[in-house]
């Protein structure tokens, strides 16, 4: 067998969790080998619902699935972590705005990026609770672990962009590639057409309708979360914890050649971004849970001022948080 994998996932009483733990327990992302320690981090109120998925867990018997723990503060469920998928987070309110909900997470991710100093030297952290990349800027500055080991998930709308792109292509997903999504996991995000592939030639070519490229496709991507909560009567969970996999997936994973995937880090510059703000990139990884941003995909003006607008969305959220960071 490999060496054991300690995995901390917080909101885990919760409807993503509810799919998320059982896939990471059955050895489908960190392999079929390799034995599984799930930390679960709850809120004391829900430790009995925890226990009830703990048997599940318990129930379906997987091979990879090693211990099971159960804690209601990240400093005991972080110690000794070698991943993070900090999900658990306040649901926004009725009536709430989004600079209130920012403002009840953010003492959480403050707490959690403390407990993460306690984690395995080698802990990277991904972070799925919105607003994902304000709470994971929040928590990366709140801990010694280095900056380079947080990301927030920008995956699910990413592979949204994708499924929606093929659909209209009248192609496979899989013959999508490249696809970026911008900035903040938001409605304010840029779903970029510009540079994404299908079958390896120019999306935009291939569908050949700018039109709808620019007043369907990227409207039905940034609203997609708000369709499936009128649709479902809940948000979306499944699609939502494949996504969270999907993204520690291409961390482990060597990119294959001349593609690449979305995924918010702690930009460094790039494409002028603020250096520190956790912005969503066109990232590539060498599989060893490193990342790198390509740089140098050229924007039009009007993507240009699509991709602003998210930066001064995340600008404005950074704002709201100065205190705590
Ligand atoms: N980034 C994305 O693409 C994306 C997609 C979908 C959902 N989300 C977000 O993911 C989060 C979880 O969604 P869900 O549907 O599972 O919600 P949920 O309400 O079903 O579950 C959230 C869980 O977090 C727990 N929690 C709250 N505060 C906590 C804390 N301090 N420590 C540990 N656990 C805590 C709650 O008790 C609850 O069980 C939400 O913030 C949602 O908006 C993000």
């Amino acid at each position: 067998m490999a060496v054991p994998i300690r995995v901390a996932v917080s909101g885990a009483a919760g409807q993503i969790s509810y799919s998320l733990l059982f896939r990471i327990a059955s050895g489908e992302i960190f392999g079929a080998d390799r034995p599984v320690h799930l930390h679960m981090l709850e809120i004391p109120q829900v430790m009995d619902k925890l226990e009830g998925v703990a048997m599940e867990l318990t129930d379906c018997a997987f091979p990879t699935l090693a211990e099971i723990k159960m804690f209601d503060n990240a400093d005991e469920a972080f110690d000794g972590i070698n991943q993070a998928f900090l999900v658990g987070s306040r649901p926004r309110g009725p009536g709430m705005e989004r600079a209130e909900l920012i403002k009840v997470n953010g003492p959480i991710f403050v707490g959690q990026g403390k407990a993460l100093n306690r984690a395995a030297d080698d802990v990277r952290c991904m972070v799925v609770g919105n607003p994902a990349n304000t709470n994971c800027l929040i928590a990366m500055n709140n801990s010694d672990v280095p900056n380079d080991r947080f990301s927030a998930m920008m995956r699910l709308d990413e592979n949204r962009a994708k499924s929606q792109l093929a659909a209209k292509a009248g192609v496979p997903v899989a013959d999508v590639s490249n696809a970026t999504i911008w900035g903040n996991h938001s409605n304010n995000q840029y779903p970029d057409f510009e540079n994404a592939k299908i079958d390896g030639k120019p999306a935009a070519e291939v569908i050949n309708d700018e039109a709808w490229l620019r007043d369907t496709f990227i409207p039905t991507v940034q609203e997609r979360g708000a369709a499936v909560i009128k649709a479902r009567g809940a948000s979306s969970a499944a699609s939502a914890a494949s996504a969270a996999l999907d993204h520690v997936n291409s961390l482990i994973t060597p990119t294959p050649a001349g593609d690449w995937f979305s995924a918010s880090v702690c930009s460094n510059g790039e494409y002028d971004v603020d250096p520190g703000l956790m912005f969503g990139f066109p990232l590539t990884s060498t599989g060893n849970g490193d990342w790198k941003v390509v740089e140098g995909l050229p924007m039009s003006d009007w993507a240009r001022g699509k991709f602003e607008a998210s930066l001064n969305e995340l600008r404005t959220e950074r704002e709201v948080v100065k205190d705590l960071l």
